[in-house]
């Protein structure tokens, strides 16, 4: 092996633990809430599964169906023609259960009855903390596949779904600018984002949108008003203010009501809600869900032993799950500046 090979070997592998790999059969669960790209995620572990010579299987329903044995056999077949498919075909829960340490017990000796030896769990921050206690309490190894159309995990630069949702709201903010500039309106959009700003942040650069808020920080509603000002005394006939959703309903309407009472600006709400989660996931989203499957299984069958197929600088790279709990994602700040100078 070449000193090069070396080192990307090594720097592929930087995870905590792992041992000769005793794995003949592998679990697939999707959990939280679902993305686009999930089904690319499940064709591609089962298929690589089979290729390898262990068995795949199916677990429905998150968490939740695990807990009640919802388990099915899978095989290249029962994974046809669904890559092109949003949700997910093994369906998907939030499970606050499993948050208990006998619930995890339980789970672990399920999987031990059912002859799964280890699990590939595609979902966000609340699933990856779920399957890292399985693996620490229980020696179960498992490995992470970030899929939520939040974006928002540690240590990962992408998440399976993310490009399908911004596309989606991204499509839906141009049709609302149309009719927008018809009637010279202000829109108030909402985009999903309890957690998370990625989504309007994307959504707001792709869309040319005069402001963007994120529910957590300090609201400025006389640079909202100035952003919209500027751009219709230099003659702009509409204004997009894109909102991520954030945990507390209702800045919208706030937004709405301080433009109107202060400064006089009527405005309109729209919030795009789930068909952000839906739909047919985009080439780039099936591309990288696609390699993050194939990684998966290949990695649980070297041994490892709780780590998250990531996606750093342009490459899949292995994380350990630990690592990723760690640390809060933060948001791309640099981009704010640029919005400001793109939006004048
Ligand atoms: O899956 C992430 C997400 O779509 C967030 O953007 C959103 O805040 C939340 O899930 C909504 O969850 P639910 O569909 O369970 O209400």
């Amino acid at each position: 092996m070449t000193q090069k090979k070396a080192e990307n070997k090594k720097e592929n592998c930087n995870s905590v633990t792992k041992v000769e790999s005793k794995v003949q059969s592998v679990g697939i669960l999707c959990s939280g809430g679902d993305a686009p790209g999930m089904n690319c995620v499940i064709r591609a572990v089962v298929r690589t599964a089979i290729a390898m010579g262990i068995k795949p299987v199916g677990i429905r329903r998150g968490w939740k169906g695990l807990l009640e044995g919802d388990f099915i056999n899978l095989d290249a077949s029962s994974v046809g023609n669904i890559m092109q498919k949003g949700g997910t075909i093994l369906q998907t829960s939030r499970c606050k259960e499993f948050h208990d340490p006998e619930i995890r017990k339980e789970a672990a000796n399920i999987l031990r009855r059912k002859k799964v030896d280890a699990l590939i769990v595609c979902g966000g921050n609340g699933s990856f903390n779920g399957a890292w206690l399985l693996h620490k309490e229980q020696g179960i190894p498992v490995v992470g596949i970030p899929g939520t159309i939040d974006n928002d995990i540690s240590g990962t630069d992408y998440t399976v779904g993310f490009d399908t949702a911004v596309t989606t709201a991204m499509e839906a903010v141009d049709k609302i600018r149309d009719t927008a500039h018809s009637h010279e309106r202000t829109f108030i959009i909402e985009v999903m984002g309890r957690k998370s700003p990625a989504i309007a942040l994307h959504v707001g650069i792709c869309s040319g949108a005069e402001n963007i808020v994120f529910p957590n920080d300090n609201i400025n509603f006389d640079d909202i008003y100035s952003d919209i000002k500027r751009g219709m005394d230099r003659g702009k006939q509409s204004s997009i203010i894109i909102v991520a959703e954030g945990e507390t309903p209702g800045l919208c309407y706030e937004i709405k009501q301080k433009l109107e009472e202060k400064y006089g600006v009527a405005s309109h709400i729209c919030t795009l809600g789930h068909i952000q989660r839906g739909g047919s996931p985009t080439a780039l989203d099936r591309f990288r869900a696609s390699r993050m499957g194939y990684h998966s299984v290949k990695w649980l069958m070297e041994g490892e032993q709780a780590v998250v197929t990531g996606y750093v600088n342009g490459s899949i790279k292995m994380v350990p799950l630990d690592e990723c709990l760690e640390n809060k994602k933060e948001y791309e700040k640099p981009y704010l500046e640029m919005i400001k100078v793109l939006a004048i």
